[in-house]
């Protein structure tokens, strides 16, 4: 309990003096250094892994007070629209439309486990936000500690097990949002060019076809793109469902669920896989992707294995659970080039495991990769992370276009 109280005293006097000097004095921009080398640095020091999260998706519920990037970014860094790309101009209902992206970063599921930071998350120049997992019925998640820093890898183990505020509280705080939306807005980001996606998860001891129904029904009315996440490795069973029976059959519902919603255009499915899988495993994947005809594979979740390559120390790096970060990318990368292989060019493929620069996000793309996606790099770059990837990618295409580069490398 002491502990605890020295700690918030140290928390809100390096805050409340230090760090909000320096917040306004360099003001909200995201790729001010005092976030990156300050503030970050600070929260981390006195907040574990949960509380950091937390205290972050608090600041981040307010837009007009959390970090942001120009809004002017991509307009005068990328005038040539290099970093522009087009998802899911192959799929097999013509009621799915292609999504056109503003630039190709996203931000993983997980950050925003519950819907409440969407417009910050646009404003730090992510073009894909995706919320969740959700599972139907609120749950507590697994008990903590749950999340650990492993700094000295750059990665995190977590082992939340899907805490979730459930369908019908997020379904409700997306219909408020949507409400406040431009009239004329054309997607669920309320912004040109970009997308919300809703990544649907379920219950510990939910049914794992019934559970991923509901989400489609609840979400697709509700979300620019859908996720199936069969790949957390914190819900007992859940990464059995990849195997090619089970997932042929749980695509093959959904996406027949999907079409069935009584909608002008319908939001594609993306299956998200872990990248724990053999070859063999990936080949049987590629079948379930073709013979459901869902739209699109995320590649992918984090990763059970631990590399020797680790240098935290054992107290972190045996801890249960899912290990992100750059110690996956290894991983995420041989698994992406095995797909890519399977499915061929008509199938969307994002990309996302230990991104943290331009340079990690182009060896994604060369790999086969349309779109990527980060999250734990968020953590240890801060709200400038999308800006600086953006900014390397560009470097990085030396005049080329982002859709140049795709799949050059197989
Ligand atoms: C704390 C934490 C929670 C996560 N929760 C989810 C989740 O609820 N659903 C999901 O599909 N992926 C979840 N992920 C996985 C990420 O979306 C991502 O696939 C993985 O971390 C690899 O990317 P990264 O190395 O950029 O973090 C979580 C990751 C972290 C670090």
């Amino acid at each position: 309990m002491f502990k605890y109280t020295r700690k918030a005293v140290t928390f809100t006097t390096i805050l409340g003096v230090g760090g909000l000097g320096l917040y306004f004095a360099t003001g909200r921009d995201a790729r001010a250094s005092a976030q990156k080398y300050a503030l970050g640095p600070a929260v981390r020091a006195v907040l574990d892994g949960e509380q950091a999260h937390k205290f972050t998706i608090e600041v981040f519920k307010y837009p007009n007070l959390a970090p942001r990037i120009p809004a002017d970014w991509d307009q005068t860094h990328d005038p040539e629209k290099a970093l522009e790309v087009t998802l899911f101009q192959h799929s097999a209902n013509k009621k799915v439309k292609p999504l056109t992206l503003q630039n190709p970063v996203g931000i993983a599921a997980g950050f925003d486990k519950n819907g409440e930071a969407i417009d910050t998350l646009y404003n730090l120049g992510f073009s894909w936000v995706e919320i969740g997992s959700i599972t139907p019925l609120p749950q507590p998640g697994n008990p903590k500690p749950r999340v650990f820093r492993l700094e000295r890898d750059n990665a995190v183990i977590n082992r939340y097990g899907f805490n979730s505020d459930g369908h019908i509280a997020v379904v409700a705080r997306l219909k408020m949002r949507e409400s406040e939306l431009p009239s004329n807005a054309t997607n669920f980001a309320g912004l040109p060019n970009r997308v919300l996606g809703v990544n649907l998860g379920k219950n510990k001891t939910g049914d794992e076809v019934q559970d991923y129904i509901k989400g489609v029904d609840t979400f697709g009315p509700h979300a620019d793109v859908l996720i199936v996440n069969v790949s957390s490795p914190n819900t007992p069973g859940l990464r059995d469902l990849q195997s090619e029976e089970k997932l042929t059959n749980l695509l093959q519902t959904l996406v027949a669920r999907r079409d069935s919603l009584p909608l002008e255009s319908l939001p594609p499915i993306v299956v998200k896989i872990a990248p724990d899988l053999t070859s063999p495993e990936i080949e049987s994947i590629a079948a379930a992707v073709k013979a459901s005809k869902v739209d699109g594979v995320i590649v992918s979740n984090t990763t059970v294995q631990r590399p020797k390559t680790l240098r935290s120390g054992s107290e972190l790096t045996t801890q249960v659970g899912g290990l992100s970060g750059a110690p996956v990318k290894p991983y995420s990368i041989q698994a992406l080039k095995t797909l890519r292989k399977e499915l061929g060019k008509d199938v969307t493929i994002i990309g996302c495991g230990g991104i943290s620069d331009g340079a990690d996000a182009l060896e994604f793309a060369r790999a086969g990769a349309d779109f990527v996606q980060l999250y734990t790099s968020l953590v240890y770059k801060g709200p400038g992370v999308a800006a600086e990837v953006k900014e390397g990618i560009i470097d990085g295409l030396n005049g080329k276009k982002w859709t140049d580069v795709v799949g050059t490398d197989l």
